[in-house]
């Protein structure tokens, strides 16, 4: 996950360095997040105490944000950090790449052209960039990285090139550009065109204010300004473009938007306004750990609101007012300590990340499936279909977590693409020097994309000719970019040793690679359709289970202190075991193991008695009747199960001792929402044990070493 951080200082005086030591202070406080590279925009350069020309300078690096610091101090910089600036607004980011490797051109801040007469940085994913792109670059726009963002200043700059008077707003041009972009962004730009001023927005992407002032604050509340302006699209409106041509955004009307003045006014002088032009500091950014040493004042902006810092003047406003929408935003009082703003309201960074499972699985969902149409484009796989589906098998290695991901979907995988599909641990797959042809499909799937026996499982395989495939939640990661093609699951960096977020997310990519090689058969169109409903409603149905957390929460009291826990099932639901015992080995050091239930009278059954805790996974699928004979031979000797089952299983319910009853869903899908109970299990027997959740003894988070 990205990072921003940006901080205005006006009329209150910083040297340069000062400056750029808050900058890099912001993005150290976001570093618990993960990042691959960092970068500032600050006004510059060299000599220059007045910036008369209002020039800014970006620094970017790969790497840490140690890396980034270093640089701004070398001695051959342009930069004079001695310069006193009396009001300056510098930006900062740190990223976590999604579009494009982790590299200094790729790095954020991004620039809308040489001169940097916009620059901006971002967190999301702007899913209709590759459109965009194209209609930029056919205005003769250069790019430079491989981000989406990029498309953002290059766009801002269009906008501005083209605006209809001499003077235009720096907030309504942002207001154009973000009626173009879809998908999630929280954002901050700065330009030459307007010293001293900041523009912020969001949508779907966290972003937040602090405000500093020695006075009081003129206003604990702001309130919104609204302009009722119809939908505009830039690429339809602007002057010279005839109405119906080249539209890309679909129909609009010219705006009133366009009639400046007004709403300008409006803005800028409203006496209550934060700031009031006197001396004050503002600190934007995507996380409050990274503003809550300069301030407690801070406002949690809300989607597609646009904050304006015009003469030290806050102020907020938004398109077209809905009913029942708030019409102020307050600047609250932030009571916590950092520690707990990093981990949110969670223990620890697993807690965190199980809970994050409703917005993670819709990251790696976003701009790949269209749900009115049925369609899924993995993007990173379309040129080889072809090739894949022309292939003798498929085998999918991986370890650990990402080798359960692989077990849960090849019943799916087998059944939508009609190929055999291997599964295989990668070190037991070199191991038995595994025959592999050029005609085989190889995927390789890793959280980190770094697992040192995956890797070679890669060069084995490319070695003897076959295609290799990467399902990795790391751009840049040395199995992304030894992979021939692949999908980024885009789950966000996961700090917590134990997998939770990344394997529902290479669950979900792994599915929609079947659902994208599906796409022609006839006869699998119905089955497409209820998995690709089944995945549009997967965010509500996590949400239910995370529900069930205290619930879970009480049977862990009635476990924490046994030695062992067993975990049954079968079918779609075996990789929920296998992983489920994983999850609770991990981090609570108690004997755990998952089963197939199928195996239960060719040796487990005899650790069944009273005392030897069970957890069976019983849904209603085409295992439904098998699973309840297992749970029968399991009561037959006194055994006590808990069951995941379906809501309103009565059947199930009257066997068990106790239940945890979960919503339905497709049953190739199921598994994704029965492991978030043993997720949830696991996290609460090692606090009740007393240990580490996030650092369990003797393993590491990447596994780097055969
Ligand atoms: C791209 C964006 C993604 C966005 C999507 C929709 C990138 C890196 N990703 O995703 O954030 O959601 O458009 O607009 O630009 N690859 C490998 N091995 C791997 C993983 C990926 O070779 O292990 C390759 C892919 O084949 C592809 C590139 O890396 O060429 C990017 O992959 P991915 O991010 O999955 O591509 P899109 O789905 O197009
Ligand atoms: O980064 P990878 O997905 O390649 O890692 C593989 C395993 O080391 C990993 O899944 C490990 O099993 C987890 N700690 C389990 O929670």
């Amino acid at each position: 996950m990205c990072g921003i951080f940006a901080y205005l200082n006006y009329q209150v005086p910083r040297t340069r360095k000062e400056i750029l030591e808050t900058l890099v202070k912001g993005l150290q406080r976001l570093e618990y997040r993960g990042y691959d590279s960092a970068g500032v925009a600050v006004d510059g350069p060299k000599n220059n105490k007045d910036n008369n020309n209002n020039s800014i300078t970006l620094i970017k690096k790969r790497g840490k944000v140690k890396n980034l610091d270093e640089e701004l101090y070398k001695k051959d910089s342009d930069l004079d950090l001695d310069a006193v600036l009396g009001t300056h607004f510098g930006l900062a980011h740190t990223r976590w790449a999604t579009h494009g490797e982790p590299s200094a051109v790729n790095c954020h801040p991004h620039r809308s052209d040489k001169d940097n007469e916009f620059v901006v940085v971002h967190n999301g994913i702007i899913t209709n960039y590759k459109e965009l792109k194209k209609y930029l670059n056919s205005k003769g726009y250069e790019f430079e990285s491989e981000t989406d963002t990029e498309v953002i200043p290059k766009l801002t700059k269009y906008v501005y090139d083209n605006r209809e008077r001499d003077t235009i707003s720096f907030s309504t041009l942002v207001e154009r550009v973000i009626q173009q972009l879809e998908g999630a962004f929280a954002l901050v730009f700065k330009s030459r065109h307007f010293p001293g001023e900041a523009v912020a927005t969001r949508r779907g992407s966290p972003l937040l204010i602090g405000v500093r002032s020695e006075s009081e604050l003129s206003a604990e509340h702001i309130p919104i300004q609204y302009n009722s302006a119809p939908y505009y699209s830039v690429l339809r409106d602007h002057p010279g473009t005839p109405q119906g041509a080249e539209g890309l955004m679909g129909p609009t009307e010219p705006t009133a938007l366009f009639k400046e003045g007004v709403q300008e006014k409006n803005i800028h002088n409203r006496p209550d306004a934060v700031g009031g032009g006197k001396a004050v500091e503002y600190y934007f950014a995507s996380d409050a750990s990274a503003i809550i040493e300069h301030t407690n004042k801070v406002l949690y902006m809300e989607d597609d609101d646009v904050a304006i810092v015009t003469n030290g003047k806050l102020s907020i406003h938004r398109l077209n007012r809905q009913a029942g929408e708030d019409p102020v935003r307050l600047i609250k009082t932030l009571q916590m300590e950092l520690q707990q703003i990093m981990k949110g309201n969670f223990e620890a960074f697993m807690q965190k990340e199980i809970f994050e499972q409703p917005e993670s699985v819709v990251n790696t969902m976003r701009g790949r499936i269209v749900f009115d149409t049925d369609t899924v484009v993995l993007g990173g796989l379309k040129d080889h279909l072809k090739e894949i589906k022309r292939c003798r098998r498929l085998i999918m290695i991986g370890c650990g977590t990402s080798f359960h991901a692989a077990v849960a979907t090849r019943q799916i995988l087998e059944e939508l693409t009609e190929l055999p599909v291997m599964v295989e641990l990668a070190s037991d797959f070199l191991d038995r020097n595994t025959p592999v042809f050029r005609d085989d499909v190889c995927f390789f799937i890793s959280q980190s994309g770094e697992t040192a026996d995956t890797l070679m499982a890669l060069r084995y395989c490319k070695e003897r000719g076959a295609l290799t495939v990467g399902i990795t939640n790391t751009v840049g990661s040395s199995i992304s970019r030894d992979t021939d093609c692949g999908v980024h699951i885009n789950a966000g960096p996961e700090i917590g040793v134990a997998s939770t977020k990344a394997y529902t997310s290479q669950f979900v990519s792994l599915v929609m690679f079947g659902l994208m090689v599906s796409e022609d058969r006839v006869s699998l169109q119905k089955r497409r359709g209820e998995i690709i409903q089944g995945l549009k409603d997967l965010p509500e149905l996590i949400k239910k289970v995370l529900a069930l957390d205290n619930k879970i929460k009480a049977i862990a009291d009635e476990l924490y202190e046994q030695r062992s826990l067993l975990v049954m099932g079968r079918g779609f639901n075996y990789a929920t075991c296998l992983e489920g015992a994983l999850k609770i080995k991990e981090i609570t050091y108690m004997h755990s193991e998952g089963i197939l239930a199928g195996e239960l009278k060719h040796g487990p059954l005899a650790l069944i008695d009273k005392h030897m805790p069970v957890i069976m996974i019983i849904m209603r699928d085409a295992c439904y009747q098998k699973c309840q004979n297992a749970l029968e031979q399991v009561t037959a000797r006194s055994g006590r199960p808990i069951i995941l089952c379906c809501q309103d299983d009565v059947e199930i319910t009257k066997n068990a001792y106790k239940t945890i009853e979960l919503p339905h869903t497709v049953d190739c899908l199921q598994g994704i929402l029965s492991v978030i109970p043993l997720q949830l299990m696991s996290f609460h027997l090692a606090v009740l044990r007393g240990y580490d959740v996030d650092c369990p003894r003797n393993l590491a988070k990447s596994v780097t070493v055969e």
